[in-house]
């Protein structure tokens, strides 16, 4: 990032008084928070088993970390039972927030005046009711049981955490599947995992239109074999379902037929069997399924929610991201049902009907807590400050953003405009894998300073490192890789770490640099130990948060008949970070145009998913290949950037200066004709 680079071992702010006042908090200088963590490190598994017997366990683990017989799988909290969705529900019902609000609801669709029409609440003894019925279709009427795998294809509706806890209350294993994925990328994942069960609804709302979400699911069943049923939520009451007899079901009339008082025993769970599988882009080959368990995964869940988020049961969560990311699966759904808290879920797009969509929200119910994305950040700023000054939003006390690096403009017009600078604001950085936030401020566990744009510190009992190709630690200001040293709970979970895949996990994480996880991420530490990411050290594109593999989209790009070779690389953007930009190769008979680079963006889109759009698509005769056949991508990325030849031959280690001066010159004339 730009201007996050300049300020890199920037200034603290002047001016916290604010912070202080209203949000109780006590700041610490950092020397005392990295000798408090520290602490944290010298008896890790110690510091973790205390954090773990804050939990309810149907039996109490007596061990902490185990290591199994495949280097780099570990079991932690081994012997221990537990069941995330009794602690979600069951618990909470049981220790007096029967009648508290789990979740506030609003649907897209506005009345006259502009407020939602559909607003429900659901408590956590309806949260737990509906969970219960849930569980028991599943179990009776599908017969699923534990280690079953299912898909879950919904939007942004109640339904979307129900069938996860529902099929968590069972041991049954999920994987949600982002609703603006295409029919091929959910085709993917169920075959990857197998599932026998898909759950969709008929559409949602989506910016004023219907998505019909089952037509989609339709597509991608013709591709899944081993799927055998299909349960249908109805969010609209869509007309002319393609509804196939003894495989499809709604779920509204499976329901009718149960009663309300229906109970399912929650299984009592080994600490590390499999709670979700969710995929995630990597530089090459088909997305990963990266697995969590029930135990570790809660354990760092309920840290975070304290130290991270300060959650106290006064508060009003509300985290903008989608329930198909892992940002959703772990700070919307797990992480506050844990903690007992209140939390918002949305349906739609955070600037329809009106930009103030996310103050609207923040004004309607009091919200707390925010926790939003650079991206959503850079997009409302650029539609000017009085969308959120004409709402309310004194009752934020903390403000958090994650998905990619936050310029310090972005940060300041949240801790300015948004915030009033009366809230903390962090950036905090974590990643699928890693299950939960990793490196960040922690207001709720000592308050370090603040710096525009920095993801700050190590959180306790975490132990990230900068370091060079040998792992070594790099000194403070110079640039490294990010990662993390020692195990943590929630890391990805035995038995594989990756779906079906251990070599992969032990390949793609550990073997990079010998026995420390390998994030993929550059990072500098500061002079005063904060620790700022700048991007991906790979080939996984960031836009507007979404992590997207340029493999993928190159394979996409190579499957429409006109193309024989295809690059993807990105290009920075003022708002969504980076966009991908393609250069592409035709196959002959094909010739380049204007309409047919707008049907290969149209092919993505429909392919892929509009997220994944690229920004250009440029025509070259051949691809620039070093002799070993790899894609010549910085070159592709400094001719996209404008910059000279000059600097061209340090770029591109395995290629004669020959070939990339031809390549820059050749590829330089034919970017400026397309
Ligand atoms: C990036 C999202 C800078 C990073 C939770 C990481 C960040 C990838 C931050 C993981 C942040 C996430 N500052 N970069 N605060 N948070 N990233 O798996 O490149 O979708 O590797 O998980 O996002 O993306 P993922």
């Amino acid at each position: 990032m730009s201007d996050q680079e300049t300020t890199i071992l920037g200034e603290f702010l002047p001016y916290e008084e604010k912070i202080g006042e209203s949000g109780n908090f006590i700041f610490v200088d950092a020397k005392e928070y990295i000798d408090a963590h520290k602490k944290t490190l010298d008896n890790y598994e110690k510091f973790w088993e205390e954090l773990a017997l804050e939990l309810y366990w149907f039996r109490k683990p007596q061990k902490v970390l185990e290591s199994v017989e495949k280097p780099y799988i570990y079991k932690w909290f081994s012997d221990g039972l537990i069941n995330v969705s009794y602690l979600a529900l069951d618990r909470n019902v049981k220790s007096g927030r029967k009648n508290k609000i789990a979740y506030i609801w609003e649907g897209e669709p506005v009345d006259k005046d502009g407020n939602p029409k559909e607003i429900k609440k659901l408590t956590y003894y309806e949260l737990w009711r509906e969970v219960n019925k849930a569980s028991y279709i599943l179990k009776s009427k599908f017969g699923l049981k534990k280690g079953d795998k299912i898909g879950i294809y919904l939007p942004m509706i109640p339904e979307l955490p129900i069938f996860m806890l529902a099929a968590a209350r069972l041991g049954i294993i999920f994987t949600v599947v982002f609703a603006g994925f295409t029919a091929e990328n959910l085709a993917t994942r169920l075959n990857d995992i197998k599932a026998t069960l898909l759950i969709t609804a008929d559409g949602f709302y989506r910016r004023g239109k219907i998505i019909r979400l089952k037509d989609i699911a339709d597509k991608a069943l013709e591709l899944s074999p081993s799927v055998k049923n299909v349960l249908v939520v109805r969010r609209i009451g869509l007309e002319n379902l393609n509804m196939v007899e003894g495989r499809d079901y709604f779920f509204d009339e499976l329901s009718k037929g149960v009663s309300p008082g229906v109970y399912v025993e929650p299984e009592k769970l080994e600490s590390n069997e499999t709670l979700y599988v969710l995929y995630t882009s990597g530089t090459t080959g088909k997305p990963k399924g990266i697995m969590h368990d029930h135990g570790g995964y809660s354990v760092l869940l309920h840290a975070t929610m304290k130290w991270v988020f300060d959650i106290k049961d006064e508060d009003i969560h509300f985290c903008t991201a989608d329930i198909g990311w892992v940002t959703g699966h772990s700070y919307i759904v797990f992480g506050p049902l844990i903690e007992g808290a209140t939390s918002i879920m949305y349906e739609g797009a955070p600037d329809y009907p009106q930009p103030d969509r996310i103050w609207s929200i923040v004004e309607r119910y009091g919200a707390t807590i925010l926790y939003t994305s650079p991206t959503l950040v850079r997009m409302l700023m650029k539609l000017g400050e009085d969308w959120v000054k004409k709402r309310d939003r004194s009752t934020l006390r903390i403000i958090h953003s994650v998905g990619e690096p936050i310029n310090p403009s972005a940060w300041r017009w949240l801790y300015e405009v948004v915030g009033e600078k009366r809230c903390p604001v962090g950036s905090t950085w974590w990643m699928t894998e890693t299950g939960g936030i990793m490196i960040s401020h922690t207001p709720g566990f000592k308050l370090v300073h603040l710096k525009p744009g920095t993801n700050a510190l190590p959180l306790p009992g975490v132990d990230v490192d900068v370091v060079d190709e040998k792992g070594n630690s790099m000194e403070p200001g110079k640039k490294g890789f990010l990662v993390i040293r020692r195990p943590w709970p929630g890391m990805p979970s035995w038995p594989d770490g990756i779906w079906g895949d251990y070599q992969r996990y032990v390949q793609v994480y550990w073997d990079k640099i010998k026995g420390l996880f390998f994030t993929g991420d550059w990072a500098i530490r500061d002079q005063d130990g904060y620790i700022w990411v700048l991007g991906r050290a790979d080939e996984v594109l960031k836009v507007a948060g979404h992590r997207i593999g340029t493999y993928e989209l190159e394979s996409t790009l190579v499957s429409h008949k006109a193309v024989a070779e295809a690059a993807v690389v990105g290009y920075p953007d003022e708002v969504k970070g980076e966009v991908p930009v393609a250069f592409v190769s035709l196959k002959s008979g094909f010739s380049s145009s204007a309409e047919l680079a707008e049907e290969l963006k149209g092919w993505i889109r429909r392919e892929f998913g509009p997220i994944a759009v690229p920004s250009q698509i440029f025509f070259v005769s051949r691809l620039p290949k070093t002799r070993s056949g790899k894609i010549m991508r910085r070159l592709l990325r400094a001719l996209l950037e404008d910059k000279p030849l000059g600097d061209m031959t340090t770029l591109e280690d395995e290629a004669a200066v020959e070939e990339i001066k031809e390549a820059y010159e050749r590829i330089s004339k034919e970017i400026k004709r397309s």
